[in-house]
């Protein structure tokens, strides 16, 4: 590299803003391992402390970018949209938009990624159908999401592997929650994937990297300005992670709570949040609805005639899955365990980071990167946040293969509620909605 990795740290211990070139060069640099991790490290806590500005973060976000194999959706026609979330628990939404649109002529092409820690990852999700393939070729990605009009495949090696790089160092280096990181990281995933057009679902709440209102606002808004530096539009949905999403928790589960919604039921907060992400894509999309109303009927219709269903199906199918696996109601494990309330009242909180931490010691998420899940294992929470319970009432049922962890994980459950004697206020599924101009 022709400038010091020293002198780069040093500036930004400072302040003072990198290069454009300079960005570049310290990315290719690290890619192909000429920076050590010590002095990146340093890089990253510094900008941890430091920031970044506006010009900075959309050149480091265009490096990452660049740094691997970029995916040409060239080939298929119109304007292709992307869907991405920052994390949460009991997130299904994905499985529910994208066969929601591709019913209204939109295609969705998505890389996803897989759970890690208390998060759960689509591609986990769709892999627990049993045959079913997320590690396409670019081949069979083009090839599906024109037969289906939707894909969704497990990001590639190859895709920004200056990210894959830069957030194992985070994950090691106490510099993952930082705001222009986490928006570099995203978003540099997303250019290389090709979208022209992205709606970011931020989660914000106990089970989220962005805990704070405040917090989740300025991360949707650096997104939204990367957006407009690098010429794709972005909408941000700030959405509720103060408790999971739905009721499902573990991928057969949350597949089988997808299906659900897809025939028209399912729990309304979860339903009123995949409404409204597809209307936004759809709105964004080059089939917009001159109405906000008639996008929300558009929407509504495919869920509730089966067409949006029917693409999933095809989508399983065509991605070398079990159809049939979408009929299916409930889990088989070797164990299971209703949990009650110990006490009468209302449930007012929820520390939902712990809930997924449940599902991992069930089984249904992973602890390291290279850990097997069980599909099968899992949770559903029969109450959600307001509701009144009695003493003995069902607040969840538990699903696990695992010998011997059912007592510990009842325990935990447990400490991650609250329940007093009066009601919550009501908290709003979607915060707000940010746009960019
Ligand atoms: N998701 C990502 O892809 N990157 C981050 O840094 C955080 C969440």
């Amino acid at each position: 590299m022709k400038y010091r990795m020293y002198d780069l740290i040093e500036k930004k211990k400072h302040k003072i803003p990198l290069t454009e070139d300079e960005i570049r060069e310290m990315i290719t640099a690290y890619t192909a391992g000429d920076i050590p991790d010590y002095q990146m490290s340093a890089f990253l806590m510094a900008v941890w402390f430091q920031g970044m500005t506006d010009e900075e973060l959309s050149c480091l976000t265009l490096a990452m970018a660049a740094s691997g194999e970029e995916l040409s959706l060239a080939q298929i026609p119109g304007t292709k949209l992307d869907k991405h979330s920052t994390g949460g628990v009991g997130d299904k939404t994905t499985l529910i938009v994208a066969p929601v649109l591709a019913a209204l002529q939109v295609p969705t092409a998505k890389m996803s990624g897989r759970g890690l820690g208390f998060t759960g990852g689509t591609v986990d999700k769709l892999e627990s159908i049993p045959g079913l393939r997320s590690e396409l070729s670019e081949e069979e990605f083009l090839r599906i999401l024109n037969r289906v009009g939707f894909v969704d495949a497990a990001q590639t090696k190859e895709l920004a592997p200056a990210d894959k790089l830069l957030y194992a160092l985070r994950d090691v280096t106490a510099t993952v929650d930082s705001i222009p990181l986490i928006a570099s990281s995203i978003m540099s995933k997303k250019l290389a994937a090709g979208a022209d057009r992205i709606v970011l679902d931020v989660k914000c709440g106990s089970g989220a990297f962005m805990s704070e209102l405040s917090s989740a606002k300025e991360l949707a808004g650096q997104m939204i300005r990367i957006g407009e530096m690098t010429g794709r539009a972005v909408t941000a949905v700030i959405s509720d992670m103060n408790q999971p999403l739905g009721r499902a928790v573990g991928n057969a589960l949350e597949v089988q709570e997808a299906v659900e919604v897809l025939k028209g039921g399912g729990e309304p907060r979860l339903v009123e949040l995949s409404v409204r992400i597809a209307v936004e894509m759809l709105q964004m999309s080059d089939q917009a609805r001159d109405s906000r109303e008639a996008a929300v009927e558009a929407v509504t219709e495919v869920m509730q005639n089966g067409s949006a269903l029917d693409r999933f199906r095809a989508y399983v199918k065509e991605a070398g899955g079990d159809p049939s696996a979408l009929d299916r109601v409930g889990v088989e494990t070797a164990f299971r365990k209703e949990i009650r309330a110990p006490r009468a009242g209302y449930l007012t909180a929820c520390n939902t980071g712990e809930v997924g931490l449940v599902s991992v010691m069930l089984g249904a998420g992973r602890s390291r990167k290279d850990e097997a899940i069980d599909p099968e294992a899992g949770i559903l929470v029969k109450k959600k946040l307001g509701e009144s319970v009695s003493e003995g009432e069902v607040l969840a049922e538990l699903f696990t293969n695992r010998e011997g962890v059912l007592e510990d994980a009842e325990d935990r459950f447990l400490r991650a509620y609250s329940i007093d004697a009066e009601p919550p206020e009501d908290t709003p599924i979607i915060y707000d909605i940010l746009r960019s101009r």
